[in-house]
């Protein structure tokens, strides 16, 4: 029998439920671990071992907005903040499907290899630097806005090649593209969004053509002089893929870096162990993707019918993969529900599996370790100064909406 008094994960509201999601996730993996949710028309799957199969298998694809229930899919020929939100997001890396993903895919994966990301360390360790001067003389500040925040923010700046003094147009687009990123479909969300991605496109073409003309020792020129068998990216393809970088990857970090905070100054024994043993600090902030992954969900359409655990998944149904329940599934983790530092081989999802891997994981790692490093070196009575911490919403973007902090 189906199971029909479950709670739809995807629309929590309630702010309770949006700080403490893991009774429904547990119970969902336990009686539902496959469940047809009628309100979102989706499969909602909780469990490590299904979730993972599905990323990994070429029996569900990307193209989302293909997707027979997409709230824009009538409208976006008529306004135009809709229909840029669909074209440009069709042909973001995150939505392309073979052979298009693996062309694109190949020609930006050198701008985040290993080599270029270790180039960036001593830009974040500034970033952080100057945010922890800020801190110090203020005493108590909000680490989401005063410090999770600008961190990222700057260096994929530095990406997108927009000048510091052009911050401020980057944080307000950030603002209004986070709703689509979080999964916030509502029409005034979509819309906000859209209108973001037509003021980025007029800032960023001029730039694009500029830099073109005059390549730079930067990751701009990297993107745009990146080759691969004769092929490049066009300028279309550039601009999609910058303003992804903003959805994908901002607002994500932000939660990364706020939610290794919160968590460490929650569990006092586990910050001693790394303040004792820096050397845990990498292991630390893999065990906080596991703990409260920062993206829950990832959505992925079927391209053919698929039996998963049982369930008959129908061609074209959509399928949305719970991330942070997969992470804390017993079957997979020992006492998944413990916060652990020294946890070995946690084999966590939170960047997704398969081809669609995230490409900036080891830029969100290493902004992560450097931020825990220099806010507890520079800071080591470090304390929250309110015990009641509240999540936001949507449920997809996990973290914290305010984390006030006594630095002294
Ligand atoms: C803690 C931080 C981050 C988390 C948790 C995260 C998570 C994810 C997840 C779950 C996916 C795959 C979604 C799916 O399979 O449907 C993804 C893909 C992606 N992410 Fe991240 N991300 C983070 C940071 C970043 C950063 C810093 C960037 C770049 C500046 C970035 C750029 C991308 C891109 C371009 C993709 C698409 C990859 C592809 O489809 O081949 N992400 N990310």
């Amino acid at each position: 029998m189906p199971v029909t008094n479950l709670t739809n994960p995807l629309t929590l509201r309630s702010q309770s439920d949006l700080n403490n999601p893991y009774p429904l996730f547990s119970t969902l993996r336990t009686q539902e671990p496959v469940w047809w949710c009628e309100t979102s028309k989706a499969w909602i799957v909780s469990t490590y071992a299904e979730a993972q199969n599905i990323l990994r298998s070429s029996d569900f694809e990307k193209q989302i907005q293909k997707w027979k229930h997409s709230p824009t899919a009538s409208w976006a020929g008529f306004f135009p903040p809709f229909k840029a939100l669909r074209d440009t997001s069709s042909s973001w890396l995150l939505n392309l499907n073979p052979p298009d993903h693996t062309r694109v895919r190949s020609l930006i994966g050198r701008t985040f290899a290993p080599s270029t990301i270790n180039g960036l360390k001593p830009e974040i360790e500034k970033v952080a630097k100057e945010l922890i001067l800020i801190a110090k003389e203020k005493g108590e500040i909000d680490l989401v806005a005063d410090f999770a925040f600008p961190l990222p923010l700057a260096i994929i700046a530095l990406i997108m090649g927009i000048p510091v003094s052009d911050r401020d147009l980057l944080k307000q687009w950030s603002g209004k593209l986070v709703a689509v990123a979080g999964g916030n479909r509502s029409v005034p969300a979509l819309w906000n969004s859209g209108s973001a991605i037509i003021e980025l496109q007029k800032y960023l073409t001029p730039m694009i053509e500029e830099r073109r003309k005059d390549l730079k020792d930067d990751m701009l020129s990297m993107l745009i002089s990146a080759e691969e068998e004769g092929s490049r990216l066009n300028t279309a393809e550039l601009l999609s893929n910058l303003i992804l970088f903003l959805v994908a990857g901002h607002e994500t970090t932000v939660n990364l870096i706020s939610n290794a905070v919160l968590v460490l100054l929650q569990h006092p024994a586990e910050l001693m162990k790394l303040k004792e043993n820096p050397e845990l600090t990498s292991s630390a902030v893999s065990e906080v993707l596991r703990y409260e992954s920062p993206v829950q969900a990832a959505p992925r359409l079927a391209n053919k019918d698929v039996v998963v655990a049982g369930k008959t998944i129908k061609e074209g149904d959509m399928v949305w993969l719970l991330l942070g329940s997969a992470n804390r599934d017993t079957n997979q983790f020992e006492a998944a529900d413990v916060f652990d530092i020294k946890r070995t081989n946690i084999r966590h999802i939170s960047f997704s599996e398969g081809i669609h891997r995230c490409i900036g994981a080891s830029l969100a790692e290493t902004e992560c370790e450097i931020a825990l490093t220099s806010l507890f070196s520079s800071f080591p009575n470090l304390s929250l100064a309110e015990q009641n911490i509240d999540f936001k919403f949507p449920m997809a973007l996990r973290g914290p909406k305010r984390l006030l902090v006594k630095v002294g």
